[in-house]
């Protein structure tokens, strides 16, 4: 059973991969590293975008795709569209040439931008993927705009001991979170009544 993913864009991620292993293994300095999201992780974010049937899909940072492949393909299900939002343009290119590549280019808008500024355009997510520089979760997760039922994944939660993120995220109203050991540790959270934008009388 081949599940949302094609066999193709499972080729891709593993491919994705291990070039990103190999990064790894060379030592080389942070900004000329991916930093992929896990596979189990993309196959994770996968189902669970096509499963809650989300339409509108944003992720910041977006990289050299892994996680694009796995949204783009949930949106494919949905008949829904990603906005992908990079900061750094040959990633971001990259990510675009493998989309096309695998026919996915279609259900992704390409956003080079820092997410700081691009965020507030985008209203009524449905699901959202937080994964960039860690110091940043708190204040990206402020702006975004939700719709009521939206699920929002961060990854790196237990790599990196993310616990204020995870604190910051359960103490808005009506939010439902679990940390999920799978890859880095990804929160899980959904915001029932949507937006956790400040003006939605969110803690900060
Ligand atoms: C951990 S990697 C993302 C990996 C990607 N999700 C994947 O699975 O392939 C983090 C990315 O976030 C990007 N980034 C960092 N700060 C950003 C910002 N303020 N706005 C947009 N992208 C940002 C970085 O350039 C980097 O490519």
């Amino acid at each position: 059973v081949e599940g949302v993913l094609t066999a193709s864009e499972r080729e891709a991620i593993a491919a994705l991969w291990s070039e990103k292993l190999s990064q790894d293994a060379r030592g080389l300095p942070q900004s000329e590293r991916h930093r992929n999201l896990e596979p189990p992780s993309a196959e994770f974010i996968c189902a669970l975008a096509a499963g809650t049937g989300a339409r509108r899909l944003l992720e910041v940072g977006g990289s050299s795709g892994l996680s694009t492949i796995a949204l783009a393909a949930a949106a494919r299900l949905t008949g829904g569209r990603l906005v992908s939002i990079e900061i750094e343009p040959t990633r971001q290119a990259l990510a675009r040439q493998r989309l096309e590549d695998l026919g996915l280019s279609d259900r992704v808008d390409f956003v080079l931008a820092d997410a700081a500024q691009a965020l507030a355009q985008y209203e009524a997510l449905e699901f959202v993927l937080i994964d960039c520089e860690k110091d940043d979760y708190e204040r990206f997760l402020a702006l975004l705009r939700l719709a009521p039922g939206a699920v929002v994944v961060a990854d790196n939660i237990l790599s990196h001991g993310l616990g204020k993120y995870v604190r910051a995220v359960r103490s808005y109203p009506g939010v439902e979170s679990i940390t999920l050991a799978i890859g880095k540790g990804l929160e899980v959270s959904r915001f029932v009544n949507g937006s956790a934008g400040r003006s939605q009388g969110n803690p900060s």
